[in-house]
């Protein structure tokens, strides 16, 4: 199996605070593999520095086999690797369907006026086929329904899904996603899983995703978890392994005491 991604000894470090202390993993081509570990320990900021929002300290990233130092978001996002941030940020005042025609904010070159000019212009060819192309990506996510309401009126669950959408739309072959299903209700975070799932085994793309919960990811079908903790990798393995390991369960007891010890 070729990898897609490989980190190797990434630290980005905030001032005097080591965020990312030494992480070095890899994900193979056609994987659905979830990063995992308690608060603060780097999740985030390691996603950050791959996708080139922030600079990092030391260490590499090759996407796809190309060094991806230096590169710019929009850059590494033509080697074919899009992702999605921790906090959803949809165009409220807009429906679904708009949402997924326009970029997501900050990875466009003009401004929100010309923006919207230019979806008023009449449809060429190119935007009839990213229209196709958006109605295809409501399809593989199982919410055709939803393509005419207004965002502002939708869940936070059905919100993600159209963030989740909206990452597909240029047809990445490596998708990184930020808590996805953060504050989503059950039985629609295992809908989104089981989506994810299928269109990883049906169109062979490939998916990084940061789960907070623990108990959730371990029944969700990923082949691979990697855990975190501290700016490190703790471990990783497949389901299993993970819930079987020591080192894991006392770095989430760990935590879990710390959070409950910071309240004063
Ligand atoms: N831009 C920044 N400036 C300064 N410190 C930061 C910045 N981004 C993150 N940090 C700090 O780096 C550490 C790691 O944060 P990060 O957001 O990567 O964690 P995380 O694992 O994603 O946590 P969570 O599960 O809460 O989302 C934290 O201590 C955080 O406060
Ligand atoms: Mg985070």
């Amino acid at each position: 199996m070729s990898n897609v991604l490989e980190v190797s000894g990434l630290r980005k470090e905030f001032g005097g605070l080591v965020a990312v202390r030494d992480v070095s993993f890899t994900v193979g081509k056609g994987e659905f593999v979830g990063l995992i570990g308690p608060n603060g320990c780097g999740k985030s900021t390691t996603f950050n520095c791959i996708s080139g929002l922030l600079e990092k300290t030391s260490g590499s990233v090759e996407i796809f086999g190309e060094d991806a130092s230096g590169l710019r978001p929009d850059q590494i996002q033509n080697l074919g690797m899009t992702r999605t941030f921790q906090h959803t940020n949809l165009w409220r005042e807009m429906t679904v369907i708009e949402n997924l025609l326009v970029p997501p904010r900050g990875q466009f070159g003009s401004s929100i006026r010309e923006l919207a000019r230019s979806l008023l212009l009449p449809k060429n060819q190119a935007e009839q086929g990213r229209l196709s192309r958006a109605f295809e990506v409501l399809d593989q996510l199982e919410v055709p329904h939803m393509a005419h309401n207004l965002t502002s009126e939708l869940s936070g669950g059905q919100s993600k899904l159209v963030d989740i959408g909206r990452s597909m739309m240029g047809e990445p072959r490596l998708l990184l996603l930020d808590e996805p299903v953060a504050g989503v209700a059950g039985p629609l975070a295992m809908k989104i899983f089981n989506n994810l799932r299928k269109i990883v085994d049906e169109t062979g793309i490939t998916i990084l995703i940061i789960e907070h919960n623990m108990d959730f990811i371990l029944r969700q079908g990923v082949d691979r978890i990697i855990v975190m903790n501290e700016g490190r990798v703790l471990m990783q393995g497949t389901p299993d392994e993970v819930r079987n390991n020591r080192a894991v369960i006392e770095a989430y007891l760990g935590a879990a005491g710390e959070s409950e010890g910071e309240e004063e």
